[in-house]
C-alpha cells in the first residue's frame, strides 16, 4: 500500500466457508490490531450473516471504515454522560453538599456504573439496585455505602447477592454516599443506563472536570482537546522510539529462533516486555490525564504486539501478566495542582486500563485488587517547593487578594469567557522557596499552562510569580510561564536523565523572549536538539474550550538533526479536530523553529576523490626569492634550474596585489645533488633555511624531520604534484577569503598552503565551481574564520555533486568559464592597482543596486565589472540548466537539492557507479563498474575508517545499527557496501541480519541484492 495512505483500519482473516474474523486499529499509526468490536463479537460465522446489523458492519468496513471507529461514537456517549453527571452535581450542590463531597461521591458512582458494564460487577446489578430504591429513597445512602465497603475489601455483597472481587485503591477507601431525592436518583439511573464500556478516556477527564467543578460547569458544552491532537505529540515523543526498540528486539529474536535458539529468543522478548512494563512517563502538568491516558493506550498496544510475538515463539502468554508484569497505570506519572483533576486523572487511567483489559482478554477478570493505589498522580506544584507561606496585608491591614487565575464568566457584551474578578485568592508570600524535583521518568510529555509574562502576576499572584522567578534566576523574566517546564525538561534531557520530552507550548515559542530560553540549551557544549517540531498547530484550549494556536516540540539530549513540520493544508474535520497536512523539512532545527539543511550529512564522493589538495607549506621563508635574487642564483643561466625556482602564489597574490615572488623548490633532489648541480642555491638555502630548522629541532613531532631534510619544504605535497603532472593548468581558490572565486593557474606556478588546488584543467569544471550553485554550497558547507568563509575541501569540494550535463551545456559552460577567467586576468594585468577583491566588492554592490563611490566607479571602469556580472549571470543560468533546475531557486532550495543529489550519488557509488571527474587519472585502468565498486568501497573504507563504528556486540543493537545505516541510504545498498559502513564487520553476520529484516518485512531486497528500507 502507498506509505502516505497509512495503515488500514481493518484486517479481516477469512476461514473460507466458515468464519470471518475482524480486527481493527483506528489510530493507523502502526499499532496493534485488536478484535473488533470486542473479543466476544469479532468472529462472524456464516450463520451470523443472517443479521442485518452484521451485514451493515461488513459493508461499512469497505465503504466507510472510519465510521466504525468507537472513539467517534464514544465522544458522543461521553459527552452525554458528562452532561448528566454535571446536572446531578449541580443539583446536589444546590442541596448544600460540598463540591468536594459531591464530586467524590459521583466518581464512586461512575466507576461502579463502569464496573457493571465491563463485567467487574454482575451485569446491570448496580442499575437494578438503584431502580429498586425508587420507592425507598431512605435506603439509597446506606445501601451504597455498604456496597462500596464490600467493593473496597472484596467479599459477599448483601445488596447484589454476589461475592465481589476486591476493588481497593483510594476510590472506595472512603465509602461516603449522599442521600438522594427522587429526581436525583432518576438522573443517576439514567446515567447508569448509558453504555460505559466505550466511554472515551481521552476526553472524559476534561468533561468530568467541567461537570464536577462548579466554576467550570458552564463550559461543559464547549470544545475539548481532541484525542488526535494529543496523539500527534505522543507518537514522536514516546511511541516511535519504543517501537524502534521493539523492531530491533523482534528482529534479533527472530534470528535467534531461525538459528534454533528459541529459549534465548523468548528470553530476549520477555526481557523487552519487562522493560516496557517499567517505562515511566511523566506529565508535569497533567490536568485530568489526557496525555497520560493516550500514552497508556499506545503502551498497551505495543505490549499486545510483544505478547503476540511471544506466543508465536511458543511461550505461554499471560505468565508475566499473572506475575503482575504488565503495562498499567503505575507507569504514568503526573503532577498537578488542582486536587479534583488529580482524582480524575487517576480514575481516567484506570478506566482506560480496564477497557483495554476487557477488549483484549474478553471476560477474564483482572488480578485483584482491581484498583491499586500507586500514588502515581501527585497533588504537587511542578515548579517550586517551599517551607511555608504567610498572608500579605495592605497598608490598611487588609488581606491582599488576586484573581484565582482560572474562574471565568461570559463577557456581558461579547459572550466570550473573561476572568471573573470576584473569584479571588489571598496573596501569599512564599518562604524557603526552591526548585521542585520531578519524579524519575524515561519520557516527559504534556501541555503545561501558557500564561504570557505580562499576565503572570495577575493570574498567579505577585507572591507566587516572585517565588518562581526567584527560583529560576537563569531564565529571563520576560519568558512565558510554559517555558519554565520546557527549561526543566531540557536540563533533564541534556543530562541524559530522560530519553525525550515533548511539550505543547504557545506558538510564540519562536519569539525572542522564549527563544532566549531555548537557545542556550541548543548551543550548550552538551547540547539539546529539537528532534521534531510543529511551529504552528491548531488546538483546543481544555479550560476555555476555545480554538487557539500552539507549537509542538520534541527534544532530545545530544546533537542531532530533526524534522520540522509546517502545515500545508488545514480544513475543518468531521469532529473536533481540524484536518491538517504537513510539509516536512529535515535538518538542524533551530531555536526559532526553522530547519536548516544539514549539510553535515553530505558524504565525500569518490567521483571527486584525489583531485583537491592544499599547496606546499614551506616551513622557512628563506625559500622565497625575488626574481632578481633568482637570477643571481643562476635562473636563466644554469640549465635545469628553471624546474627548481618557480613562480609562487599565495592567497593575497590572487585576491590582492601579486608579490611577484618566486620559490626555490628542491623536491625530488638530494642535498648532495643540489650542491653539485646548483651550488649557489645550496648555499642560499643552507644559510636562509637550515639554521631555523636546526633551532626548532625537537620542538614538535615533525621538527626533527624538517631539520634533517632542511633543503625541502615542510610539506612538499607529492600527491598534488602527481595529480598535476599531466596537466598544463589547474584550478585554484583561496582557502579563506571574502569572495569565493576560482581561477586557472599555470602548472609551472607552485601554490602555497592557503590555496586549495583542484587538479582539473577543463573549463567546464571551472565554470561549475564559479557558479552561484557551488558558491552557495561552499558557503553552507564550509566554516568561517573571523567572518570570512573558509573553503573546507573535504566537504566543499569532495562532497560537491557536479551536474551531468549534455554536451552542448558542457560546451556553453566551458566557453563562459574561459571568458570569465580571461576577462579577469586581462583587466588585472592592465591595471596594476586593480584587485580581484575590489572587482567582486563592486560586483556585489551592483547586484544589490547600491550606489557606487568614486573609487568603486574607477574599479568598475577598469575591471569592466558589468561584463564580469553578465558573464557570472549567464554562467549561473547555464549551470542551473545543466542540473535541470530552475534558475531562480532560493539558497535554501539549492542546498536542499545539492544535499539530496550528494546522497543519491553516494548511494549510486556504493552500488558501483562512479561519475569520475577525471577518469584517466582517477581510474586509469577503466575497470568495470563492479570492480570499481570494490575499489570504491575499499577507498571509502580508508577515508572513513577513523569515523567508522564497530557493529555493536548485542544482537538488538546490531539490528538497530544496520537499520540506521539503511535509513541513510535512500537507494539502499548490497551486503558488502552495508558491511563496509562498519569497522571490520563480518559479511556473513551482516547478511543474516539483512535477511532477517527482509523476512520480517522491515526491509526489501531487489533481485540484484540491493537492500532498501
Ligand atoms: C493546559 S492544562 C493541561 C492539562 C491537560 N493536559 C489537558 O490538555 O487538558 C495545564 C494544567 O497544569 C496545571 N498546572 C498549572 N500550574 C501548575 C503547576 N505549577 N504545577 C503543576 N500543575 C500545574 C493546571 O491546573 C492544568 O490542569
Amino acid at each position: 500500500m502507498p506509505a502516505d495512505e497509512g495503515r488500514p483500519p481493518f484486517l479481516l482473516v477469512v476461514d473460507v466457508g466458515h468464519v470471518i474474523e475482524l480486527y481493527s486499529e483506528f489510530s493507523r499509526t502502526g499499532g496493534h490490531y485488536t478484535p473488533y468490536p470486542d473479543t466476544r463479537g469479532y468472529r462472524v460465522s456464516l450463520e451470523d450473516l443472517r443479521q442485518e446489523s452484521v451485514r451493515d458492519r461488513l459493508r461499512a468496513i469497505w465503504t466507510d471504515p472510519l465510521s466504525l471507529d468507537p472513539a467517534r461514537v464514544s465522544a458522543r456517549i461521553t459527552r452525554g454522560i458528562a452532561n448528566r453527571l454535571g446536572k446531578l452535581a449541580q443539583s446536589l450542590e444546590h442541596d448544600g453538599h460540598e463540591p468536594e463531597l459531591t464530586s467524590a461521591f459521583l466518581m464512586r458512582c461512575l466507576f461502579t456504573m463502569f464496573s457493571e458494564d465491563v463485567g467487574l460487577l454482575p451485569h446491570r446489578s448496580f442499575t437494578t439496585l438503584l431502580e429498586s430504591f425508587r420507592d425507598n429513597l431512605d435506603y439509597v445512602q446506606p445501601a451504597l455505602e455498604q456496597l462500596w465497603q464490600t467493593m473496597n475489601l472484596g467479599g459477599l455483597s448483601l445488596q447484589l447477592r454476589q461475592k465481589l472481587i476486591r476493588f481497593n485503591g483510594g476510590l472506595f477507601h472512603d465509602n461516603t454516599a449522599i442521600a438522594l431525592s427522587r429526581d436525583q436518583l432518576e438522573l443517576l439511573i439514567e446515567s447508569a443506563h448509558a453504555d460505559w464500556t466505550n466511554v472515551e478516556p481521552a476526553i472524559f477527564g476534561t468533561l468530568l472536570e467541567r461537570a464536577l467543578e462548579p466554576t467550570e460547569r458552564h463550559k461543559l458544552g464547549a470544545h475539548y482537546t481532541p484525542r488526535e491532537y494529543v496523539e500527534r505529540l505522543v507518537m514522536p515523543t514516546i511511541v516511535q522510539p519504543l517501537r524502534e526498540d521493539w523492531a530491533n528486539v523482534e528482529a534479533a529474536a527472530t534470528q535467534l529462533e531461525d538459528a534454533g535458539d528459541t529459549t534465548k529468543a523468548v528470553a530476549m522478548v520477555e526481557d523487552f516486555l519487562t522493560r516496557l512494563t517499567q517505562i515511566r512517563v511523566l506529565d508535569p502538568a497533567c490536568g485530568s490525564g489526557n496525555f497520560l491516558y493516550v500514552t497508556l493506550e499506545h503502551l498497551k498496544r505495543l505490549e499486545g504486539e510483544v505478547l503476540e510475538s511471544l506466543a508465536g515463539f511458543g511461550a505461554t502468554q499471560g505468565r508475566l501478566e499473572t506475575e503482575g508484569i504488565t503495562v498499567d497505570p503505575h507507569q504514568l506519572l503526573g503532577l498537578e495542582i488542582n486536587p479534583r483533576a488529580v482524582a480524575i486523572a487517576d480514575i481516567v487511567l484506570w478506566i482506560g486500563y480496564l477497557q483495554w483489559h476487557f477488549r483484549t482478554h474478553g471476560n477474564v477478570l483482572p488480578p485483584e485488587p482491581v484498583l491499586k493505589n500507586f500514588h502515581n498522580i501527585q497533588h504537587k506544584d511542578a515548579l517550586i517547593e517551599w517551607d511555608d507561606v504567610e498572608p500579605v496585608f495592605d497598608a490598611d491591614g487588609e488581606p491582599v487578594t488576586h484573581w484565582d487565575g482560572r474562574t471565568t464568566k461570559p463577557h456581558q457584551a461579547t459572550g466570550k469567557e473573561v476572568p471573573d474578578e470576584t473569584a479571588r485568592l489571598p496573596e501569599q508570600r512564599y518562604i524557603g522557596v526552591r526548585k521542585a524535583d520531578w519524579p524519575e521518568a524515561d519520557f516527559i510529555i504534556g501541555n503545561p499552562p501558557f500564561i504570557g509574562t505580562s499576565r503572570m502576576r495577575a493570574a498567579l499572584g505577585d507572591g507566587y510569580t516572585a517565588a518562581v522567578r526567584g527560583a529560576y534566576k537563569e531564565l529571563p523574566e520576560s519568558c512565558d510561564f510554559v517555558m519554565y517546564w520546557w527549561h526543566k525538561a531540557a536540563e533533564l534531557a541534556r543530562a541524559g536523565a530522560i530519553r525525550r520530552f515533548g511539550f505543547i507550548a504557545t506558538n510564540s515559542l519562536r519569539q525572542t523572549f522564549n527563544r532566549r530560553v531555548i537557545e542556550p540549551h541548543l548551543a550548550h557544549k552538551k547540547p539539546l536538539s529539537i528532534l521534531w517540531a510543529v511551529p504552528d498547530h491548531p488546538w483546543v484550549d481544555a479550560g476555555e474550550g476555545a480554538a487557539v494556536r500552539i507549537s509542538m516540540t520534541v527534544a532530545v539530549g545530544g546533537d542531532q538533526p530533526g524534522i520540522l513540520k509546517t502545515i500545508s493544508h488545514e480544513t475543518p474535520g468531521n469532529d473536533e479536530a481540524r484536518q491538517v497536512t504537513f510539509i516536512d523539512w529535515s535538518g538542524k532545527v533551530h531555536a526559532n523553529l526553522s530547519a536548516g539543511v544539514d549539510i553535515d550529512q553530505a558524504k565525500p564522493l569518490l567521483a571527486n576523490a584525489e583531485l583537491s589538495c592544499p599547496g606546499v607549506k614551506l616551513h622557512g621563508s628563506g625559500f622565497i626569492v625575488t626574481p632578481e635574487r633568482a637570477q643571481k642564483l643562476g635562473l636563466g643561466e644554469t640549465p635545469g634550474l628553471e624546474d627548481h625556482i618557480r613562480e609562487y602564489r599565495n592567497g593575497s597574490d590572487l585576491t590582492r596585489s601579486p608579490r611577484g615572488v618566486m620559490v626555490i623548490d628542491l623536491f625530488g633532489l638530494e642535498a648532495e645533488e643540489v650542491r653539485r648541480r646548483f651550488p649557489a642555491v645550496y648555499q642560499h638555502v643552507k644559510e636562509e633555511v637550515y639554521p631555523e630548522r636546526e633551532a626548532k629541532r625537537g620542538r614538535t613531532k615533525d621538527s626533527n624531520k624538517y631539520a634533517d631534510d632542511w633543503w625541502l619544504f615542510g610539506k612538499v605535497r607529492g600527491h598534488l604534484r602527481d595529480s598535476l603532472s599531466d596537466l598544463k593548468r589547474y584550478i585554484a581558490t583561496v582557502e579563506t577569503t571574502k569572495h569565493r572565486t576560482f581561477q586557472f593557474l599555470d602548472r609551472s606556478i607552485l601554490p602555497d598552503n592557503r590555496l586549495v588546488n583542484i587538479a582539473l584543467d577543463d573549463a567546464f569544471s571551472l565554470g561549475v565551481l564559479s557558479s552561484r550553485i557551488h558558491e552557495i554550497w561552499a558557503l553552507g558547507a564550509g566554516g568561517t574564520l573571523e567572518d570570512r568563509p573558509v573553503y573546507t575541501k573535504s566537504i566543499c569540494f569532495d562532497a560537491f555533486p557536479f551536474p551531468s550535463p549534455i554536451d552542448t551545456d558542457k560546451a556553453r559552460i566551458g566557453d563562459l568559464a574561459e571568458q570569465l577567467d580571461a576577462h579577469r586576468k586581462t583587466q588585472l594585468a592592465a591595471y596594476p592597482k586593480l584587485t580581484l577583491t575590489g572587482m567582486y566588492n563592486v560586483l556585489v554592490k551592483l547586484r544589490a543596486g547600491e550606489k557606487l563611490t568614486p573609487k568603486d566607479k574607477t574599479i568598475h571602469e577598469q575591471g569592466l565589472v558589468a561584463v564580469l556580472k553578465e558573464l557570472h549571470d549567464e554562467l549561473d543560468a547555464a549551470v542551473a540548466e545543466a542540473y535541470g533546475w530552475p534558475a531562480d531557486l532560493s539558497d535554501e532550495q539549492i542546498l536542499e537539492k545539492l544535499l539530496a543529489l550528494n546522497l543519491e550519488r553516494a548511494a549510486e557509488e556504493r552500488a558501483g557507479t562512479i561519475r569520475w571527474l577525471r577518469p584517466e587519472y582517477q581510474n586509469p585502468d577503466g575497470k568495470d563498474p563492479s570492480t570499481q565498486a570494490e575499489i570504491a568501497v575499499a577507498a571509502q573504507d580508508d577515508a572513513q575508517k577513523a569515523s567508522k563504528q564497530r557493529l555493536p556486540a548485542d544482537l538488538p543493537g546490531r539490528f538497530a545499527a544496520i537499520r540506521s545505516v539503511l535509513s541513510e541510504l535512500p537507494e539502499g545498498g548490497n551486503t558488502d557496501s552495508i558491511a563496509g559502513q562498519f569497522k571490520s564487520a563480518n559479511r556473513k553476520t551482516v547478511n543474516e541480519i539483512l535477511e532477517t529484516l527482509v523476512g520480517l518485512g522491515q526491509v526489501s531486497c531487489s533481485e540484484a541484492g540491493v537492500y532498501t528500507q
